[in-house]
């Protein structure tokens, strides 16, 4: 049986979503700002950190596949679920899960780059910078870890573990 270690429980990541939070007001002071979603992993993150600020928010999801069923990246990037409307010229921050390789948001910044938004930037939970491939800026970081595989508040593997309140290591 696989064994579960909290690496960051429920109550620090709601402190830190606060925090970031507050810094997306002052960095939007005014909004809307576009928060996309990248299914599933980073659905929980967005809830709460939409939640977190006081800034008018609109939420929207995209799906990319990446990794299927393993640990590790395949490499492919691919749109499993495009956007509802246009982001022509509105402040967008994508949101996502954790960091990795870098493989999926550095294709997907390329995507969202020719859909012209007023601004975009990155928000991650959780960032992994041993294991970057490829170069992303990341603008909002919840926190670094070393280089671990993390299930728990929306990450999975294999589908399992994505409702656990802390962010837990996942020991074979
Ligand atoms: P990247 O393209 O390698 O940066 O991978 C990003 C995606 O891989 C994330 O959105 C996660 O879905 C998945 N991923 C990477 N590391 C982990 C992990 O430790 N646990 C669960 N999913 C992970
Ligand atoms: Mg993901």
């Amino acid at each position: 049986m696989p064994q579960l270690k909290v690496l960051i429980p429920a109550e620090k990541i709601q402190t830190r979503i606060d925090e970031i939070g507050a810094q997306i007001a002052r960095d939007y002071p005014g909004g809307p700002v576009y928060m996309v979603a990248i299914l599933k992993g980073a659905c929980i993150f967005l809830a709460d950190l939409a939640r977190a600020t006081p800034v008018p928010v609109r939420i929207e999801f995209i799906g990319i596949s990446s990794y299927g069923r393993g640990k590790s990246s395949s490499g492919e990037v691919r749109l499993t679920k495009d956007l509802d409307v246009s982001l022509e010229g509105h402040d967008v921050i994508v949101v996502e899960d954790i960091v990795d390789s870098g493989i999926t948001l550095s294709y997907l910044v390329q995507v969202f780059r020719q859909r012209k938004p007023k601004s975009l930037r990155i928000a991650t939970l959780l960032d992994k910078p041993e294991r970057r491939q490829r170069p992303v800026q990341v603008d909002y970081v919840g926190f670094q870890i070393p280089d671990e595989f993390v299930v728990g508040y929306g990450l999975d593997y294999a589908e399992d573990y994505r409702n656990l309140k802390d962010v837990c290591v996942l020991e074979a």
